[in-house]
């Protein structure tokens, strides 16, 4: 039986190799810090947006409860790359409620049992986007100084698309 003790570079390295694309550890742990908290808002603004697809009432229901859909539904397609950034920096993504909840700017709205009128409901839902982009913004100042041009990339195209749901959902309450 041969030895395992071969002096080939496969045979000697355990484990994984160290991260080394570029970005030093300390900047990397800075942004994927700001990214969780993007996350959670993220994460939030999004079960926010589908609650109110689900309990929206009055004569704006059927607009609403389409608009709603189609903002969620990007929205949670985008949770999924934020979070799989924050892997490919070298940590791990928050991925619970208790979590989000402690790194989310955004409260909360159980609307159980009472939800509210849906001009509140889109209220709320411009202030959750505008929070969102405040939040973006900050990390991508973060990503900028460390030069983190992926990073940069995905929070610059999602400040498009919330800053675009603000101006949409302002549009129906003027
Ligand atoms: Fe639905």
């Amino acid at each position: 039986m041969a030895s395992k003790k071969a002096s080939s570079p496969a045979a000697v390295a355990h484990g994984a190799p160290k991260i080394d694309i570029g970005i030093g550890e300390k900047d990397r742990r800075k942004i994927a810090d700001g990214l969780s908290r993007f996350l959670a808002d993220s994460y939030t603004l999004y079960l926010k947006t589908h609650n109110y697809h689900w309990n929206v009432t009055g004569p704006m229901f059927n607009s609403l409860h389409v608009m709603f859909m189609t903002q969620y539904t990007e929205q949670w397609t985008a949770l999924d790359e934020i979070a799989e950034r924050i892997r490919a920096l070298g940590f791990n993504a928050p991925g619970s409620y208790a979590q989000f909840v402690k790194l989310a700017s955004i409260k909360e709205d159980p609307s159980s049992p009472e939800a509210p009128e849906w001009q509140e409901m889109v209220r709320q839902l411009v202030a959750g986007n505008e929070a969102v982009c405040r939040t973006g913004r900050k990390v991508l100042e973060i990503a900028d100084d460390a030069n983190d041009n992926p990073t940069e990339d995905l929070l610059t195209q999602r400040l498009q698309i919330h800053e675009k749901y603000a101006w949409m959902l302002r549009s129906l309450l003027q």
